[in-house]
């Protein structure tokens, strides 16, 4: 599906962003429904989760004016954060209005899964024993998986390696994994439970923990935007910015935050687990032995250009992404068919995220942006009703441009005089 959106969608009410939404994603009635929040009824919970009590419902948005691999994308985004839609809108935007490309790719498609072996006696004789039983180990596997294997997935290899720190070393089989467009925790955590036995008598040694890993530089998603940027202070400022990330980890934290934030609000969307999704980028950031940047901004040319690689395990089947009616219509919004497409999307959302911070940082500053939207939070928090909230917002905007800073107890106060103002 391809979408084009027409301008101002940001100035429509919210009503009317539904309709076109619903006009260009062909959104039924039930659908426009379900994103409003009408249908979520407390069996889902109590299927989800235990004890649940109800629902925690997060605002979701849609990010607009995306281009990835040459396609128009609207991007569903559950955030509770101002200015994460705003910012990746605007600076997809400069970015379509520079020209820019923004080209993503898959490397690998395979999940892991471990079996840790942690008192092995000799390395040699058990590598030896997987060598000469791979083939039977990795039927064995898709044994447990009927299902996956006929839908053209399951295990495609199992190899070892050497787990060590400074206090010793244990054996680890990694477990390959085809899930096809399902995350795979539960599959790959049942194969590999289930192979414990046979390699226990096989080896005669004991196995430990089987359970997927959520490093999984065997799935990895990169993305590449090349834009053209006449303003060589701010594309220094980008490069420079990355430097920051690159020679400090506590920028670094940051940085991958603000990648993250373009990512986690359309994992959180699809119903998949963005705790794997946070616990994996953590990870491959630090694989160097340092916490570093995920992405890397250089200047070529006349272009800026940006890189962002990540390992990405996410699915569009099995697990919440099917049952929550939500996630099936953001799933339609976004009009992917695979798992791996919507992994390219997220990536290039987390890169055009971390530009829109680092084209902040490095110009104007965060503050500005996000304070005058986070305006009219505040002046809800501070008890405004809808008819007071676009005055006080006003009233803090102006005291924002006098460089003055704003907070909640401020708000209250400028809520006093418009309310003092009006009973005169
Ligand atoms: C805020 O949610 C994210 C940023 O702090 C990211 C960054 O500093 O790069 C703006």
């Amino acid at each position: 599906m391809s979408f084009e959106l027409p301008p101002g969608f940001h100035r429509l009410s919210q009503f009317e962003r539904l309709q076109t939404l619903a006009d260009l994603c062909q959104l039924t009635q039930d659908e426009l429904g379900i994103l409003q929040g009408d249908s979520l009824d407390s069996k889902l919970s109590e299927h989800l989760i235990e004890n649940a009590i109800g629902y925690f419902p997060v605002p979701l948005g849609v990010a607009v004016h995306f281009v990835i691999d040459g396609k128009k994308v609207l991007i569903p985004m559950a955030v509770e954060e101002t200015s994460v839609i705003a910012a990746a809108s605007a600076t997809a935007k400069w970015i379509q209005k520079q020209k820019g490309t923004l080209i993503t790719s898959v490397q690998g498609h395979l999940g892991i899964g471990q079996i840790h072996f942690p008192e092995v006696s000799s390395f040699d004789r058990i590598a030896s024993l997987f060598h000469e039983h791979r083939e039977a180990l990795v039927k064995l596997a898709n044994a447990c998986v009927p299902g996956l294997v006929a839908r053209g997935g399951g295990v495609q290899d199992i190899v070892w390696r050497i787990a060590s720190d400074g206090s010793g070393s244990h054996l680890v089989l990694h477990v390959l994994c085809d899930s096809c467009d399902a995350m795979g925790a539960n599959l790959i955590n049942q194969i590999c439970e289930s192979l414990k036995p046979s390699l226990e008598q096989m080896t005669g040694e004991r196995v430990g923990i089987c359970v997927l890993s959520n490093l999984v530089d065997t799935k990895l998603v990169s993305a590449k935007l090349v834009i053209a940027c006449e303003n060589e202070t701010l594309a220094q400022g980008i490069v420079e910015a990355n430097l920051c990330a690159q020679r400090d980890p506590y920028r670094a934290a940051t940085h991958n935050k603000g990648i993250l934030n373009g990512i986690d609000p359309i994992v959180l969307a699809t119903g998949n687990d963005w705790r794997a999704v946070e616990a994996g980028a953590h990870a491959y950031a630090a694989r160097s032995g340092r916490y570093e940047p995920l992405t890397h901004w250089s200047i070529e040319g006349e272009h800026l250009v940006g890189t962002l690689q990540l390992p990405l395990s996410l699915g569009i089947c099995g697990g919440m992404t099917k049952l929550h009616p939500t996630s099936r219509v953001v799933l339609k919004i976004l009009g992917v068919s695979s798992a791996s497409e919507l992994g390219r999307i997220c990536v290039a959302v987390g890169l055009v995220q971390n530009l829109a911070a680092l084209k902040a940082l490095v110009s104007d500053g965060i503050v500005k942006g996000h304070m005058k939207l986070h305006a009219s939070n505040l002046a809800m928090a501070a008890g405004a009703s809808p008819k007071e909230i676009p005055l006080l917002q006003q009233k803090l905007i102006e005291l924002l441009d006098q460089k003055k800073p704003i907070h909640l107890n401020q708000a209250k106060a400028c809520l006093d005089s418009i309310r003092l103002q009006k009973d005169r």
